[in-house]
């Protein structure tokens, strides 16, 4: 029987460029999605771009009764749980809808795993957990600092939460991926990033820039203590990043890994700053990104990349692409989805 993944978050981000990996690697995927930050277009396009009709389902994670109904349809082997609320300055503002959404979902994503014997979990962590390290780049065992939004604690909290899960229940195991910072987009141009309203993120807030829905980018600092001044990030690719699920899924499903609950940082390894990152983006793709600079933005780090060895030894990952393939294409998508030739 074909091993079945659950990709809660499915038609996101992340969570669509996964779905492709995951069935190009010959495993059958169920999506679960609200849709609260999504489109339905995005499950026709990973439809379209893997040749099969994978199932989705739309639920609402943090409802047990209706999230369990998935779990007696279909028999999971694992679970990819990406369904969680992402924007910084929102969860300050609403820091409840953060906390009841971001764990509510995932203590009923354990609780059901429990329940109907699902043994194996990849959850999405973020490098968020780092703040500003001490030492860079950083490795899994730099410690974590106190978050500082909501968003960011929900990250750590659902890190402890998988971490004291798989503990007490001998039938879980897990790996938490701690991304970077994604970017870019499929090389068919067709599901990529798609923020509802002004991106607060840098590339979709670029390649709007780019297409004339913005004006102008807002370069947050240029009085960093960095080479050119402004802040330092590792840029990873949402292809390489989605491939990394897959090889820790199958990491579970061998029995590969050193301990039942496992972390990694999933990153280039290399920081890029943004203005190299906005002169890349323009070289690239042949157009103007019109920019200034402007105040710092509160929250923000100055530097943070991954030291990348435990992903690149022990979970035989590394990332692929170059920054200059990655940003060429997240223009395209943007091309793509503005009718832009
Ligand atoms: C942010 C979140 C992080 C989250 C990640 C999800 C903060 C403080 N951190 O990371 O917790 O996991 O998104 O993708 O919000 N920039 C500009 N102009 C812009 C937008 C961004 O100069 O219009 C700069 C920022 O100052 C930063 C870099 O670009 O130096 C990257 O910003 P962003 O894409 O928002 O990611 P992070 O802040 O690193």
């Amino acid at each position: 029987m074909k091993e079945s993944v659950l990709v809660t978050g499915g038609a996101g981000f992340i969570g669509s460029h996964t779905t492709v990996e995951l069935v190009e690697a010959g495993f059958g995927v169920v999506i679960a999605d609200n849709l609260s930050n999504a489109e339905l277009s995005a499950v026709e396009n990973v439809r379209k771009i893997t040749g099969q009709e994978i199932p989705f389902e739309e639920v609402d994670c943090c409802c047990y009764e209706d999230f369990e109904k998935l779990f007696l349809k279909y028999k999971f082997n694992s679970v990819i749980h990406f369904a969680a609320s992402k924007a910084v300055g929102e969860s300050v503002a609403e820091p409840l809808q953060y906390y009841r959404n971001n764990l509510g979902s995932f203590m009923n994503v354990l609780e059901l795993m429990k329940e109907h014997g699902v043994e194996n979990i990849v959850f999405s962590s973020s490098a968020t957990v780092y703040g500003q390290p001490d030492k860079l780049p950083t490795t899994e065992q730099t410690p974590r600092q106190p978050a500082t939004s909501p968003y960011g604690n929900t990250k750590q909290i659902c890190e402890d939460v998988l971490r004291d899960s798989i503990a007490a229940y001998a039938g879980i195991k897990g790996i938490a991926l701690r991304y970077f910072n994604p970017i870019g987009a499929h090389p068919s141009a067709l599901i990529g990033e798609l923020p509802k309203g002004v991106p607060s993120n840098l590339v979709p807030f670029i390649t709007q820039t780019a297409a004339g829905i913005r004006k102008e980018l807002s370069v947050f600092g240029d009085d960093y203590n960095t080479p050119d001044g402004s802040c330092l990030r590792d840029y990873i690719d949402v292809v390489d990043l989605a491939k990394a699920h897959v090889v820790a899924v199958n990491r579970m499903i061998q029995n590969k890994g050193k301990a039942r609950y496992e972390i990694f940082n999933i990153g280039t390894g290399k920081p890029t700053s943004v203005l190299e990152l906005v002169n890349a983006f323009e070289r690239v793709n042949g157009v103007q990104v019109p920019h200034k600079i402007v105040g710092r933005r509160p929250g923000d780090v100055e530097a943070v990349w991954a030291d990348t060895t435990l992903a690149n030894t022990e979970l035989g990952w590394k990332a692929e692409r170059t920054l200059d393939q990655t940003l060429a294409s997240a223009w395209a998508w943007e091309k793509h989805l503005r009718n832009i030739k």
